[in-house]
């Protein structure tokens, strides 16, 4: 199994505890949409189990949504969520590239922690581009600050964990990106690559997630979630110490996730947006 095939249908459960952990940014990044546009249609492009989806549609009552992924059984998750919500949900199971050529045209689309995991960065900047209304906006989530879980010193093993579990983490994303079909190196500087695709007014902005401890026991589930995924993606590139750490940390102990009183969860998530011109 290589770095980029990842099995997205069997990791639906923490792709949900996760859009709700990290739902503030989703809610921030709308809420600021909301003052620039009011979208009849909106896509989301690897909406995954509808967390983001189900958001924007409580954001805008009044539009169509609907949510487009590679994985049927992530997007019957979405429609069970939205049901469950009382939402009108659309889906749609398209997969980059070759599937984008028949969705429909939209006034807002997002797409969130999907670009990375597609080679052509910039051509898929291009294309969801060219599914823009004139005036819609094109709305990407990507980058931020890496979220942090513990205090620095957590009484276990050595101090800075979290620090060498990212510096690891890069490694293993260079070389998921490496192995993507069609994989280009591209600047991630996603106005630029907006502006090249032809919109304007690109800018970005970022949103704080601010969860303190003590967690209750849905968010508990995320952290530990990472902390498992961690363990399981970057055994080779950690030292026998601090897997060791990571492995308590993950377990079920007095030590571990689900028991400390220190577990927080502190992010930024960055949305990167511009708009598609109005014809003069
Ligand atoms: C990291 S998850 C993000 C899910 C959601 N957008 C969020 O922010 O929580 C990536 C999602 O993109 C979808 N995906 C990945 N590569 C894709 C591709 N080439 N075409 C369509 N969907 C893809 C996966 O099935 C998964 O649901």
């Amino acid at each position: 199994m290589h770095e980029h095939d990842i099995d997205w249908a069997g990791m639906a459960e923490r792709l949900i505890t996760e859009g709700e952990a990290l739902l503030p940014f989703v809610t921030g990044a709308a809420a600021s949409l909301a003052e620039r546009i009011a979208p009849r249609r909106i896509m989301d492009i690897g909406a995954g189990p509808g967390v983001a989806a189900c958001a924007l549609a409580q954001r805008f009552p009044d539009a169509e949504v609907i949510a487009v992924d590679g994985s049927e059984q992530l997007l019957e998750r979405a429609a069970e969520r939205a049901r469950s919500m009382g939402m009108r949900l659309t889906t749609r199971v398209a997969e980059f590239p070759d599937g984008f050529a028949d969705l429909p045209e939209a006034d807002l689309i997002w797409t969130s922690h999907v670009l990375h995991h597609v080679g052509d960065q910039a051509a898929a900047v291009r294309a969801l581009a060219g599914k823009l209304h004139p005036g819609g906006i094109l709305a990407i989530a990507e980058g931020g600050l890496t979220t942090r879980f513990l205090p620095r010193d957590t009484g276990l093993g050595r101090p800075g964990l979290e620090a060498r579990i990212e510096a690891a983490a890069t490694e293993w994303f260079s070389r998921m990106r490496a192995g993507l079909p069609h994989a280009a190196d591209v600047v991630e500087d996603w106005p630029t690559m907006l502006a090249a695709s032809g919109l304007v007014e690109a800018g970005s902005r970022s949103y704080l997630i601010d969860r303190p401890a003590p967690l209750h026991d849905g968010f508990r589930a995320f952290v530990r979630s990472q902390f498992v995924r961690a363990a399981e993606t970057l055994a080779e590139d950690l030292d026998a110490e601090d897997l060791a750490t990571l492995t308590t940390l993950a377990g079920d102990g007095q030590d571990s996730i689900a028991h400390r009183s220190d577990v927080y969860i502190l992010a930024a998530r960055t949305v990167h947006s511009a708009a598609r011109p109005q014809p003069r």
